[in-house]
């Protein structure tokens, strides 16, 4: 099977997964990238069987609203009952590396917000040890020289993403040969360093549940 199709998979379980929490006032959150795409596309046809959605991007809000599905700004939408969203790499313990499309910080405040974090992924996403994929960190751009010395002193080679601002007009930092044994840790020391917004460690919040797409299937793993 190739990745597509197991994306395509993971998406399809993700909205069997949630059309039991789907009523008339119903908001969940939404994530990013192409995965997040595939589940927003598949979730289209269920769209009169809830209110809407907040979403983790401009983009998904864009691609939302072209299904036709509401889009909401967080702050009016209260606790979201679940959260859906792709991971670069996720571990055992569910813990993830996000951001590989920039939307780490929206990501993760909308999963802060929700009872229930659903990571969808294909079985590359698989990890023992998070890191190999580097780490985004999304910076203030007037800190990221300060910044980029600061994260090479925690042993990071960071990498300026050229061309890329964020949605909240921010830089990214993408930091390689991180060592990434106690995520915990490490992610608090990165959004201790003044001028950093957050970085792609969901160590603090993790996925609750993760559907795992591979050749056998989906798996469920909690
Ligand atoms: C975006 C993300 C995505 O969830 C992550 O990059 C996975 O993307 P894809 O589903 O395209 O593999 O964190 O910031």
């Amino acid at each position: 099977m190739s990745q597509d199709a197991l994306k395509q998979a993971v998406a399809e379980a993700a909205v069997r997964e949630v059309q039991p929490l789907l009523e008339g006032d119903t908001i969940i959150g939404i994530g990013t990238g192409s995965t997040a795409n595939l589940f927003i596309d598949a979730l289209a046809q269920y769209k009169q069987d809830f209110d809407g959605a907040v979403a983790s991007s401009e983009a998904s809000a864009e691609r939302l609203k072209a299904h036709g599905i509401p889009v909401y700004d967080l702050n009016g939408a209260g606790t979201l009952p679940v959260y859906i969203d792709g991971a670069d790499e996720v571990n055992a313990h569910l813990q993830m590396i996000k951001g590989g499309g920039a939307a780490l910080t929206r990501e993760k405040i909308v999963a802060a917000s929700s009872r229930k974090f659903i990571c969808i992924a294909d079985q590359s996403k698989w990890v023992n040890l998070l890191g190999e994929f580097p780490l985004p960190v999304e910076v203030i751009p007037m800190a990221r020289s300060y910044v980029a010395r600061e994260l090479v002193k925690l042993g990071a080679d960071p990498m300026y993403r050229e061309g890329v601002t964020t949605d909240n007009g921010n830089i990214i930092l993408d930091c390689y040969n991180f060592m990434l044994d106690d995520p915990l840790t490490l992610e608090q020391r990165i959004n201790d360093i003044t001028g950093v917004v957050t970085n792609g460690i969901f160590a603090r919040r993790p996925a609750d549940v993760l559907l795992l797409g591979s050749e056998s299937g989906v798996q469920r793993l909690t």
